[in-house]
């Protein structure tokens, strides 16, 4: 929670046909509690500085704060900004061939075995320049506002050299200091063992250890990220070597955060929630191990559906027993050049709804306080209460459940972070 600046003008968000607060415990929200989404009717939030002061009946509020500024939601839908808690944004080129590839039946993980897929991206990102990833990060970024979203994270990972993760750890805080909307940034250094490493004796070993003594120090040190995050999956970094990294990262004090059980159950999620991650992510093959260790933990589990429809595995993680056992649930677009190319954050809603069998409700918790927890930040963000950030969004729509109803459509028409706008429809 941070303090209203007194000092600061007053805006008022007014005129809302529905207000979709979100409202309650500053923490993740497990099991039934995602039910509650905070719905009320004639009610407007008032915005001093960075922070929300009063969300209340609108006459009450032009009451309070006669002097004030106005934001007409003219009969749409006033809720908290989505927080996207899992991208992989700062990237070179697309990756067309690989999605047609797949579809002729190769699979992920045997595309990155010839060279391709996540290495592909690597070799692009080396050969560019941190202006040019700068360049083309802040279009996808302004898309990514576009849909509502007011706090994004963004994992390097497509560097895969100390000198590369660096770079781009930094170009995302150089997007991070330009951008309005909060960005937050992880150390995806152990996203892959890089392609030059296979056949050096002991390769994939040196590569663990130079990610944790000459990135994660550095990272650290700068500041340039709080988290770090391990791709844990059969034929990718295996248990013993996840948990090396996620000490590693703890020495250093950034906070785990794991990619788990995408497509094969490898025991990551359980592994995850043991060594303290503040989240663990995909799930999509979780084991029933796993669903209990997440629901007994303090450990959120991120959902990105779009990444198991664009990848067409047609499968789901299985987000009604998790949220059944108690586990908090999260929703995140996964947005990267080859699993998921969505920028369009409130698909994610819709395929939770369709896909994930999600209520509206949960789903819109899942992607508010839920994402904010994901990334620590829930004390913060994720919620219209007084004392949050002001991280609001306006879409055009007069019931919650119509947004990941009308799918596709481009329906948000304001969004706020930190008391400034990040999206305005033009
Ligand atoms: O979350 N699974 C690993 N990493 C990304 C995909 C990265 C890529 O293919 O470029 C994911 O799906
Ligand atoms: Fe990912």
């Amino acid at each position: 929670m941070s303090q209203p600046d007194e000092t600061a003008r007053t805006t008022l968000f007014v005129n809302a046909a529905q207000t979709l607060t979100a409202a309650g415990p500053a923490r993740a929200r497990r099991g039934g509690e995602m039910r509650e989404a905070g719905i009320r009717h004639g009610v407007g939030v008032a915005v001093q500085g960075r922070t929300i002061v009063a969300v209340e009946d609108d006459a009450l509020l032009r009451r309070t704060f006669p002097d004030a500024d106005e934001i007409d939601c003219n009969c749409g839908l006033l809720a908290p900004g989505f927080v996207d808690s899992h991208t992989h944004a700062v990237f070179g080129a697309a990756r067309f061939a690989e999605h047609e590839l797949r579809a002729t039946g190769v699979p992920y993980l045997e595309i990155a075995r010839r060279g391709g897929g996540i290495h592909s991206s690597v070799r692009d990102l080396r050969a560019r320049s941190d202006d040019d990833l700068e360049a083309l990060a802040v279009p996808r970024l302004q898309r990514i506002a576009a849909g509502g979203v007011t706090t994004v994270e963004i994992k390097s990972g497509y560097g895969l050299s100390v000198h590369d993760e660096l770079r781009s750890l930094r170009v995302i805080a150089r997007l991070a200091a330009s951008h309005a909307m909060r960005i937050v940034g992880t150390c995806l250094a152990a996203h892959e063992v890089p392609l030059e490493r296979r056949d050096e004796p002991e390769g994939r070993s040196r590569w663990i250890d130079e990610i944790v003594t000459s990135i994660f120090p550095v990272v650290a040190h700068e500041r340039l990220a709080q988290f770090a995050d391990v791709f844990c999956e059969p034929g990718v970094f295996d248990l013993v070597e996840t948990r090396r990294l996620m000490e590693g990262a703890k020495q250093h004090g950034l906070t785990p955060k794991l990619h788990a059980d995408e497509l094969h159950d490898g025991g990551g999620a359980a592994l995850g929630v043991d060594i303290g991650a503040v989240s663990v992510d995909h799930l999509a093959a979780i084991s029933d191990a796993g669903i209990s260790a997440v629901a007994g933990g303090g450990t959120v589990a991120t959902l990105l559906p779009a990444t198991m429809l664009f990848l067409g595995t047609g499968r789901q993680a299985p987000a009604r027993r998790l949220i059944e056992a108690g586990a908090a649930v999260a929703l995140a677009s996964d947005f990267n050049p080859g699993t998921s190319p969505l920028q369009a954050f409130p698909l994610v809603l819709t395929l939770a709804v369709s896909e994930l069998r999600l209520s509206a409700a949960e789903a819109w918790i899942a992607a508010t306080v839920n994402g904010a927890a994901a990334l620590g930040l829930a004390g913060s963000t994720g919620q219209l209460s007084p004392g949050f950030s002001a991280d609001i969004a306006v879409h055009e729509v007069d019931d919650y459940r119509a947004l990941p109803y009308w799918f596709g459509e481009r329906l948000c028409r304001v969004a706020w972070a930190r008391g400034r706008p990040c999206f305005q429809k033009p």
